[in-house]
């Protein structure tokens, strides 16, 4: 099997990426990163990136550059790498249409919660506190397709619950979480490379919800 051409996305630390890149490393998945891009500096993702190897891109906005005009600039830059797949670990700007109509179903994204629960940034710190105040019990990880602008929201790829404990701090329950995250994310990855039907069968089912 060829290997797939990874593009991925980070705002931050990059430990996710790390999971991807050590698992393209040890040929866990078919895959390779061929980029990773940050629109911040300073995002450990980049230091990463290099260590690997792997060409590591800053992107950011420029104060006066409107939104569609960013994520404009960001498609041409990824297009160079023809990417089979955009892989967002910890990217912290919502892709608009500019975006991601570049790259139709080619986008996933990871979300430190269950499908439909904590949308947007500090999810975890918000599960945590609904668990202080008695209002969930669980939280979990899930991994999806972006079709659109939704915000950490499409056609569930994967998702695993993670138990809150009442021993648990912000921090234990935050590393448990990510544990979760490097594993689902790879073997996710690697189920979309291995069976094209399946990856199929979900983009025709959310395809069809739309028109019904
Ligand atoms: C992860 O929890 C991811 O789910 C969320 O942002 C965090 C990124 O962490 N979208 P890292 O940069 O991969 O360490």
């Amino acid at each position: 099997m060829s290997h797939a051409r990874l593009v991925v996305l980070v705002s931050g630390n990059g430990t996710n990426l790390q999971a991807i890149l050590d698992a393209c490393q040890s040929g866990q998945i078919a895959a390779d990163v061929v980029a990773v891009f940050s629109n911040r500096q300073e995002a450990y993702g980049l230091v990463r990136a290099k260590m690997a190897g792997v060409p590591a891109i800053v992107c950011p906005k420029k104060h006066d550059q409107d939104r569609t005009s960013y994520d404009v600039q960001l498609a041409e830059k990824v297009m160079e790498y023809t990417p089979d797949w955009i892989i967002l670990a910890g990217w912290m700007r919502i892709l608009s249409n500019a975006f991601l109509t570049k790259f139709p179903w080619k986008v996933i994204n990871i979300h430190p919660a269950l499908p439909g629960a904590f949308p947007g940034t500090h999810a975890i710190e918000r599960a945590y506190e609904s668990y202080q105040q008695g209002k969930i019990e669980h939280t979990g990880v899930m991994i999806h397709l972006v079709p659109d602008e939704g915000v950490d929201n499409g056609p569930v790829l994967a998702q695993e619950m993670v138990e809150i404990n009442k021993e648990d701090t912000l921090e234990s329950l935050e590393e448990r979480i990510h544990r979760v995250e490097y594993r689902l994310y790879v073997e996710t990855i690697g189920k979309i490379l291995s069976d094209v039907s399946w990856i199929e069968r979900i983009r025709n089912a959310y395809s069809t919800s739309l028109h019904t």
